[in-house]
């Protein structure tokens, strides 16, 4: 695997990161990053394993493969101090709405290759979604490179850019929301006597296992649900009471709310 480095080394970065070095594709000392704060940056470099550098001109230098992994707002910046250097590189971005059209409107004159990329946060345990843009300028043999870095944190699927943002939001951001359910299921254990850590301990293995059972039978969720509901049983009594708190329909709702900020 060819060198890579990370301009920002925050959460998103720290968690690849790890997945990489953990995968063995990648050794520590061939992953650099830059971050402004060095301090915090050299902290997580002793923690994790990878090599900080103090500017992104060093960066540049030392990773072949370039990672942007700062907030969305920073990257123009980013790049007016960087676009010529990003010459001969491969440029994968994980930042929101940086799609691959995006960049190549401003880097329409350098010869870089472009990849956009969206990880979510279990891949932080190698248990992500990563989402890649079908519109790329990648070598066919660096795409396939690419994407086997990135299975080494979860599973990888390619999407056509006009799914990109909705894919964003199925993977991205409802990992929030089954932290918020496990929380509210934790609370009604809890009002009914279980001690918290057990309740936080048994409903995460549900989520995780019920995610794993639908995901290894490719049974649809309909018959996995029925199949937990005997006739006249508890569990069709709640499977009622949350239809008539209209579970699916905030579901839906949750995800409308993002598609239209
Ligand atoms: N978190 C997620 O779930 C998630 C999922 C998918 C995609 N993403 C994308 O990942 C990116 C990072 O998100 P995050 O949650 O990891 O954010 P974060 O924890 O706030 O990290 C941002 C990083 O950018 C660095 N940075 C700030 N200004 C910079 C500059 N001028 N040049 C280089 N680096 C700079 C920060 O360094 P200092 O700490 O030194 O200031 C920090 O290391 C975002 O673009 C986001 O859209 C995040």
């Amino acid at each position: 695997m060819r060198s890579i480095g990370f301009i920002g080394m925050g959460n998103m970065a720290q968690a690849l990161a790890a997945g990489f070095i953990d995968s063995g594709l990648v050794r520590g000392e061939d992953i650099f990053a830059y971050a402004p704060h060095q301090n915090k940056l050299r902290a997580n470099a002793k923690r994790l394993g990878f090599t900080p550098v103090s500017s992104l001109v060093e960066l540049l230098t030392s990773g072949e493969i370039i990672i942007m992994a700062c907030k969305p707002y920073q990257i123009e910046g980013v790049l007016s101090e960087i676009k010529e250097k990003l010459s001969g590189k491969t440029l994968i971005s994980i930042a929101a709405g940086w799609n691959y059209e995006k960049y190549h409107k401003i880097l329409n004159d350098i010869p870089v290759r472009i990849q956009f990329v969206m990880p979510n946060t279990p891949a932080m345990v190698g248990e992500g979604v990563i989402l890649f843009e079908e519109a790329n300028s990648l070598e066919a043999s660096e795409r396939e490179e690419m994407i086997k870095l990135f299975s080494s944190v979860g599973l990888v699927e390619e999407l056509p850019s006009n799914l990109m943002g909705i894919g964003g939001a199925v993977a991205g951001c409802a990992p929030a929301f089954v932290d918020m359910f496990m929380e509210a299921y934790a609370d009604a254990a809890v009002k009914y006597g279980m001690p918290r850590q057990t309740a936080y301990r048994i409903i995460a293995q549900m989520v995780s296992g019920s995610g794993k059972l639908a995901a290894e039978t490719g049974e649809h969720p309909g018959v996995l649900k029925d199949n937990v509901c005997s006739p006249g049983g508890t569990t069709i009594c709640g499977v009622a009471a949350l239809e008539e708190s209209g579970f699916r329909g905030a579901c839906i709702r949750s995800v409308d709310a993002i598609m239209n900020k």
